[in-house]
């Protein structure tokens, strides 16, 4: 491909939220281009989460990318929690009238995304790095970018940055335009894979008063595990042994079960921050997932409040395309916002409930389990978690998050 010079609507950022809306807009015929910075053995090799709420395979299976999800994704009726070495599994189905989610690596879904764009378009360009987004205030916004060793320019009449929490796109908005509200987080997750089969079939959250941990998996022979750390902590100080024998520990109940061990091969410590961005638009320039918004990963939402924030795009340029309304388009913000901050609370509090602070008291500790007991007593506050975890559907009212 030579290099595009005019288009409907300029992406930044070849994620799932940029490759999603690339693909959905491509499906209504709408002209698009997209930009990313890294090549695609680096975009196809990242490793991130891998839960998806119905809305979100619903919205992959209408864009016709949902084949090989419906294959080898894995559907979940439900999450375990953990904690005072006892085990509380949330039934997913009966408390949310019929929600599930599924498990599919995100890795996996972007590498479907990218097959699919690579046969049938629209144009996509690797190392391709946006340098920076001008004219937000007029009517042909652009996109200066650096490909094999040039500058050139994208002019289109909308851009979304689709390009990540350090993405030019937010950064070059006009001054006292945008407001972001932050959290920061006094622990991270230490991230491992390992070619071991998982020792359970479902996701287990555990509380324990070493720290945090998760049971998650990738496949049938290989485990994907989270600790909480201090922030700060350095991989390598951590053998496969101690690793091995701290997630025991914190994964342990009365009577149950170890993990089974095996080769790790990835370790990774991960910061965890809670940011929004408002408006998630200005002018004729969008922004959609990371972009916009990062939440703790302990709720599974990250990837699809981007899916959503795609879906809510591609509608609206849908209903522009079709009607020459910008009516949804001018919705954008509102409508996404608040789902953003229902994931972003729901997030929060799933964090909160789970890790241990560094200056933890006995009473916070305390705290917490009254409100895991509450979880295992109450139908109430069970199904408020479930509807929470599985998501509503992407629409009218996309508040999401009350049953
Ligand atoms: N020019 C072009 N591409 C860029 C630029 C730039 N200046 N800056 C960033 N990018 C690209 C990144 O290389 C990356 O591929 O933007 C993409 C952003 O993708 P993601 O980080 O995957 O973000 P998003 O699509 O919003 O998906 C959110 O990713 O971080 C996880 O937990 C998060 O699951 C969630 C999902
Ligand atoms: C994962 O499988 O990587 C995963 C699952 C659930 C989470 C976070 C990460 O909450």
């Amino acid at each position: 491909m030579g290099h595009p010079t005019r288009t409907r609507v300029g992406i930044v950022g070849a994620g799932p939220a940029g490759l999603l809306l690339a693909r959905l807009l491509h499906l209504t015929g709408i002209d698009c281009v997209i930009l990313e910075r890294r090549d695609r053995t680096y975009v196809e090799r990242r490793q991130r989460a891998g839960i998806l709420e119905q809305s979100t395979v619903d919205a992959l299976r209408s864009a016709g990318a949902a084949d090989r999800l419906e294959r080898e994704g894995t559907p979940h009726d439900g999450v375990e929690l953990r904690f005072a070495r006892r085990s509380l599994r949330l039934d997913f189905p009966s408390l949310t009238g019929g929600r599930r989610v599924w498990l599919y690596a995100q890795t996996e879904l972007v590498k479907d995304l990218i097959a699919l764009q690579q046969k049938e378009g629209p144009p996509l360009l690797f190392e391709a790095r946006a340098l920076a987004v001008e004219g937000n205030d007029g009517d042909r916004p652009l996109i200066r970018y650096a490909h094999a060793g040039r500058e050139h320019t994208l002019v289109c009449d909308w851009v979304v940055g689709c390009d990540g929490y350090h993405g030019v796109t937010r950064h070059g908005m006009p001054e006292g335009v945008l407001r972001t509200y932050e959290r920061g987080h006094p622990y991270s997750w230490f991230g491992i894979l390992a070619d071991a089969p998982p020792a359970y079939e479902e996701l287990i959250y555990a509380h324990s008063e070493r720290g945090f941990a998760l049971a998650s998996m990738r496949s049938a022979h290989v485990s994907r595990l989270y600790l909480q750390v201090p922030n700060g902590t350095d991989p390598e100080q951590w053998s496969d042994e101690r690793v091995w024998n701290e997630l025991d520990a914190r994964l342990a109940t009365r009577g149950g079960r170890r993990l089974h061990r095996g080769p790790i091969t990835s370790k990774a410590v991960l910061p965890m921050r809670s940011s929004v961005t408002e408006p998630m638009a200005h002018g004729r320039i969008f922004l959609a997932g990371d972009a916009a918004h990062i939440v703790p990963p302990t709720g599974a939402k990250g990837l699809n409040l981007a899916a959503a924030d795609a879906m809510v795009l591609g509608r609206a340029f849908a209903h522009l395309g079709a009607t020459g309304s910008t009516e949804l388009l001018d919705a954008y913000s509102d409508t996404c916002l608040r789902r953003v901050w229902r994931a972003e609370h729901f997030s929060n509090l799933m964090t909160s409930m789970l890790h241990l602070s560094p200056d933890q008291s006995e009473f916070d500790t305390r705290l917490q389990l009254s409100q895991l007991e509450r979880l295992a007593t109450s139908p109430h506050a069970a199904a408020e978690l479930a509807a929470n975890y599985a998501g509503l559907p992407v629409g009218g009212d996309a508040g999401g998050g009350g049953a």
